[in-house]
């Protein structure tokens, strides 16, 4: 299989010829993407499907193993090309260059430890690791097998760890002993081993040994990952799946209650992540590629390993922070790996373009041909800064608009060939057909002039999530209830007269922080578990660098009062139970929460007071306590 630019569309026109097909016959359409792969059967049906169940099926009855697409059929013409360059944490440790073939026997070696180590087709597999190659061999060794993998971002804690293991009932869970982040070294396997104690469903835990300290190990239950391939043969034919059988669960945060574990199948998901990725980045042979995400993400799922390795690019996966050695690493790196295609999230950009521009001129960014961005709104000062210092002007910058949900990008401009237009995410790619629904439910219509409303998608594409693991009804409850037979994304969105797409937010409970998605009732039950504290809401609101931060209003039982004790004891609670990322930049303790007469919390208001914005509140006079927003308004942080 040679690098498949046969996917790439290549004007303008062509894009747009592209998109009415994919509108009118969008069976033909993926048929012919589809026809791209290498299947072991042919699938009988391409689609079914009902919103309202929901049930959606791709390429029903087609025979497939994902890995044999990313690997096997690259051997004879890029056995050689590297797949995976790895940039250690530290810069004068040395960089990994994986090729392809190499790739292809460390994958079959380690799918044959998970097969020693009793995993099964169906089995779910836990991994929290490091950004380190090894990451991206044990989830490929997963999906050689059969095997679901449930990675967790290595920022989460012991608890969170625990109820994503428990709620797929994973049966082995993959780590390493330590990580390297900036100056700092975490011990994924003190936090893995917390979490272990109340994980009944595994039986093993590989330990891959990233730095040399001594590493507890439980005996009967831990082995380490190079003990293991010692015993293990080389050769692992790959498991013929169903094009929808499970890939993989990855678990994103939810508006209430318990993260959910979305559901991505095999067939679908290939032909979406490989298509919008050789589409919207437009790579050459000889092209080097960096999604700066962590695989912990969906970014990582789909646009460090699958989509690139899937296409025969070369991808760069790297271990450490933005910030070190200094707020130039970015840069260098792109300079050392000359790096074509650089793919970051805003919060990153506006984190880097508030260093001194020494840090940027310092290097050589000449290799760069495409920007991208992905996780949030970039707003037009980052953009202009991301535009004139990296791009220098001359780079397409991609704004890709997608979610954990949609497996693969959806509304984003494709390199050079569609156009881009700062702070909007642009037109839709063939095969997505987004609409707009106003308050009440309509659709708005795509007219000639603009339009403002919730962004919803009323045709099913391949790369969509089939379900939350375990919870079908939840699925239909979250995405299929707003408006019927339509797939709700939780966004708001504007449009202008030519069918540009701008994402103004998301609409629900749910707050991007630093690109990362929260939601606040998780963040609320963590804090509520304290002694002292009766209640709390938790908002968003707007954070120069972070996009959003984290505004947490608390109520305290009778008798007591504010210290800084408390303060610190609530971050503590929301780091233990979800992790570092979802602690509160600001803790208010208040007398008591707005509330409607049905004891709803009004979140609205508490958002506007802590934006800062409380000159229309609307009208309070219904509330059940409208006295306590002037109090609260008065002692605003
Ligand atoms: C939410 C999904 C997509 C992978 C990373 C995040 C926001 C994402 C953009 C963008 C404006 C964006 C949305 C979306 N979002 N990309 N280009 N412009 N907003 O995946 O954690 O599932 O979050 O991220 O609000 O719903 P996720």
């Amino acid at each position: 299989m040679n690098f498949q630019k046969n996917l790439q569309l290549k004007s303008f026109a062509e894009y747009k010829k592209a998109y009415q097909e994919s509108i009118k016959d969008p069976e033909t359409f993926w048929d012919s993407v589809a026809d791209t792969f290498y299947w072991h059967k042919k699938w009988d049906k391409t689609l079914e499907w009902d919103f309202s169940t929901p049930e959606v099926k791709w390429f029903q009855g087609g025979k497939l193993n994902i890995t044999e697409n990313c690997l096997d059929r690259h051997l004879d013409t890029l056995g050689n090309k590297t797949a995976i360059i790895w940039e250690p944490n530290d810069p004068d440790e040395e960089s990994r260059h994986i090729t392809y073939r190499q790739l292809f026997v460390k994958v079959s070696h380690f799918a044959n430890v998970l097969k020693n180590n009793g995993i099964k087709k169906g089995d779910r597999v836990c991994l929290y690791m490091p950004m380190i190659p090894e990451l991206a061999i044990a989830m490929l060794a997963c999906a050689r097998i059969g095997a679901v993998h449930s990675i967790v971002f290595a920022g989460f804690s012991s608890t969170a760890i625990a109820s994503r293991i428990n709620d797929s009932n994973c049966k082995m869970l993959i780590t390493a002993n330590e990580v390297y982040r900036g100056t700092k070294k975490v011990n994924l396997k003190t936090i893995c081993d917390e979490a272990l104690q109340n994980t009944p469903s595994i039986e093993t835990v590989i330990v891959y040994r990233r730095t040399v300290e001594p590493t507890p190990m439980t005996a009967g239950r831990d082995v380490f990952w190079f003990d293991e391939l010692q015993k293990a043969t080389k050769e692992c034919p790959a498991e013929v799946m169903d094009a929808e059988d499970m890939l993989f669960i990855l678990y994103t945060s939810g508006s209430t209650g318990k993260p959910k574990g979305m559901v991505h199948t095999t067939g679908g998901y290939m032909v979406g992540t490989t298509f919008t990725f050789q589409n919207v980045f437009q790579m050459d042979p000889d092209d080097i590629y960096w999604c700066t995400a962590d695989i912990g993400w969906i970014t990582g799922h789909s646009y460090i390993i699958y989509g690139p390795l899937a296409a025969g690019a070369t991808t760069v996966m790297f271990e450490g922070v933005p910030s070190y050695p200094d707020y130039g690493r970015f840069w260098e790196i792109c300079d050392k790996l000359n790096v074509t295609h650089f793919y970051t999230a805003p919060t990153a950009i506006r984190a880097l373009a508030k260093q001194p521009l020494e840090l940027v001129h310092q290097h050589n960014l000449t290799s760069l041909k495409v920007l991208g961005s992905v996780g949030e709104p970039i707003n037009e000062e980052a953009w202009h800064w991301y535009n004139d210092n990296i791009g220098k002007s001359n780079c397409p910058i991609v704004d890709t608009w997608w979610q954990t949900e949609t497996g693969g990008i959806m509304i984003s401009p494709i390199a050079g060939i569609t156009p881009t237009r700062p702070t909007f995410a642009t037109l839709p790619l063939p095969g997505v057909q987004p609409i707009l629904m106003d308050e009440k439910g309509n659709e708005l219509e795509l007219k000639a002039e603009k339009a403002e409303g919730r962004l919803a998608i009323k045709f099913p594409w391949p790369s969509m999530a089939r379900t939350i693991y375990g919870n079908h009804e939840r699925y239909k409850d979250v995405y299929f209830s707003a408006y019927p037979n339509k797939y709700f994304t939780g966004d708001g969105a504007y449009r202008d007269a030519t069918g540009n797409y701008r994402i103004t937010g998301r609409v629900d409970d749910v707050v991007i922080v630093s690109g990362h998605n929260l939601g606040t009732a998780p963040i609320e039950n963590a804090i509520n578990e304290h002694e002292a504290i009766v209640e709390s809401a938790v908002v968003g609101f707007p954070h120069d660098i972070k996009g959003n931060a984290l505004y947490a209003y608390v109520t305290l039982y009778n008798g007591i009062s504010p210290n800084d004790t408390l303060t610190k004891e609530i971050k503590e609670l929301v780091s233990k139970s979800i992790g570092a990322i979802a602690k509160p930049d600001k803790i208010q303790f208040v007398s008591g929460l707005p509330k409607t007469r049905s004891g709803k919390i009004m979140r609205r208001i508490l958002r506007k007071i802590a934006s800062k914005d409380v000159s229309n509140l609307g009208d309070t006079s219904t509330l059940l306590n409208p006295e306590i927003i002037n109090k609260i308004i008065s002692n605003s942080l």
